[in-house]
């Protein structure tokens, strides 16, 4: 194997863990600090960054804790909640305050652990946790609530319930080794005082942690990157982001132990709408959304266009489904790029963090395809660099997209648009 181009865990959301508040919680599909400091190392300390797919806010919190300013966008109300908790201030005062009404939620766990406390409504709960752990987590959640109130936004109280949130994933069954969340086949039961000792060890880190103050700031915003977005009227020089990829990997669905437990989702339903919103999103109603998902005539690189019908030629099952799921998230992705050159300042650099992928057999080259978008929409100095391998399977590789925006008057646009939907399509061949 090339080592050059090895699995490279150290670029992963693996090595985040052990980093301070960059492992405060964990989402598989999150860039590593490393690489994003790599990026960063290089950027003058008076610059303003955007990261347009926040994601836990990797990219913002590197660039406070190196003395710059970001804003960072999502259209996940957890991860804008998340983000926030991580990049904030915390004083002495709010941090012993907020210990000293910790040991009051723990007495009054005790005092409610034979209730019967809410449980959130997660499909197949007793797959995560067993029912004697369960009505614990439910008697502290309650417990916290009594004492706090639920998540808000801009309080220390919700370094209490980002500790909650680790602890409900260190008692649950789930499992990590794979590209997405799975299960382990049991499930452990735990006692009250193992839960105590675990829920207080991991809130005394994120308290610890937390102390330490950042040198620059950051900020999470509820904004869907692909529409035009002005924050304070500031305009970026530099995007430093990790997008969806093409495959098909729901963030939602990664995130739904912690969302449903904090409320930030009630439903299966309202998580398939969350992910329709999402780039690349093909949860729940999401794919039935997909199937009849047609182009309103967006202009897009016209070597887009063989790759989704090479997806439709295969006569697979759902060939139809994945080749409108790729047109649609790079239709998505254009769409954010064209509106991104409003956000910019004259020379501004982008690097974007992205994976290739294929569907039965047919590679799709995310990297070549964004590069198409960005020559198509006018920036220069377009190009992309293989970051790491993804796994053991050949050609799965991650790269760094790279471009300034800086209008290129030698490039001819080339593109193409249809409105028509992919079944009309078939018709064709
Ligand atoms: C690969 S993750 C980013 C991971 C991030 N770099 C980290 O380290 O945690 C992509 C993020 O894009 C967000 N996203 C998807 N579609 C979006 C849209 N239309 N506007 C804004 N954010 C979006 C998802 O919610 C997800 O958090």
């Amino acid at each position: 194997m090339d080592m050059k181009f090895g699995q490279r865990s150290d670029y992963t959301f693996k090595y985040n863990k052990q980093l301070g508040r960059h492992g405060w919680l964990r989402l598989t599909p999150a860039y590593s600090v490393k690489l994003v400091k790599e990026i960063i190392d290089s950027v003058p300390k008076d610059s303003f960054i955007l990261d347009p797919f926040s994601g836990t806010a990797t990219s913002g919190l590197v660039a406070a804790e190196h003395g710059l300013s970001a804003h960072c966008l999502d259209i996940n109300p957890f991860l804008i909640w998340l983000g926030n908790a991580k990049c904030r201030n915390y004083s002495k005062a709010e941090l012993e305050r907020l210990k000293i009404e910790n040991d009051k939620v723990l007495v009054n766990c005790r005092d409610i652990a034979n209730k019967d406390n809410w449980i959130p409504e997660i499909h197949n709960i007793t797959r995560w946790w067993c029912q004697h752990t369960l009505k614990i987590l439910a008697a502290l959640r309650k417990a916290l609530v009594n004492q706090f109130g639920e998540p808000r936004a801009d309080c220390a109280e919700n370094l209490a319930w980002i500790a909650f949130c680790r602890l409900v994933i260190e008692t649950s069954s789930a499992a990590f080794n794979h590209v997405s969340m799975s299960f382990h086949d049991k499930v452990t039961t735990y006692e009250i005082e193992q839960i105590e000792v675990l829920y207080k060890k991991i809130l005394n880190a994120i308290v610890e942690s937390a102390s330490k103050d950042l040198a620059g700031s950051a900020s999470v915003h509820f904004e869907d990157s692909r529409e035009p977005v002005l924050i304070d009227g500031v305009k970026y020089s530099y995007v430093i982001t990790s997008p969806p990829y093409p495959n098909r990997i729901s963030y939602i669905r990664e995130l739904r132990p912690y969302m449903y437990w904090t409320k930030f989702l009630d439903s299966a339903k309202e998580a398939g709408e969350l992910d329709w919103k999402a780039i690349g999103g093909t949860w729940g109603v999401a794919t039935s959304r997909l199937q009849d998902w047609q182009s309103n005539g967006l202009e897009l690189p016209k070597s887009l266009k063989p790759v989704v019908l090479q997806i439709l030629e295969t006569k697979e099952k759902n060939a139809l489904l994945m080749a409108n799921y790729v047109w649609k998230y790079f239709h998505d992705m254009h769409l954010h790029l064209q509106n991104l050159r409003k956000s910019l300042k004259k020379g501004a650099v982008l690097s974007y963090i992205v994976g290739n992928s294929s569907f039965y057999g047919v590679p799709v080259h995310t990297e070549k395809l964004l590069e198409d978008s960005l020559k198509n929409l006018g920036f220069t100095n377009i190009g992309s660099r293989i970051i790491r391998k993804r796994n053991s399977k050949k050609e799965l590789f991650e790269y760094c997209v790279y471009a300034t925006y800086k209008e290129n008057r030698n490039y001819e646009p080339q593109y193409f648009s249809d409105t028509r939907h992919l079944g009309q399509q078939l018709a064709l061949f």
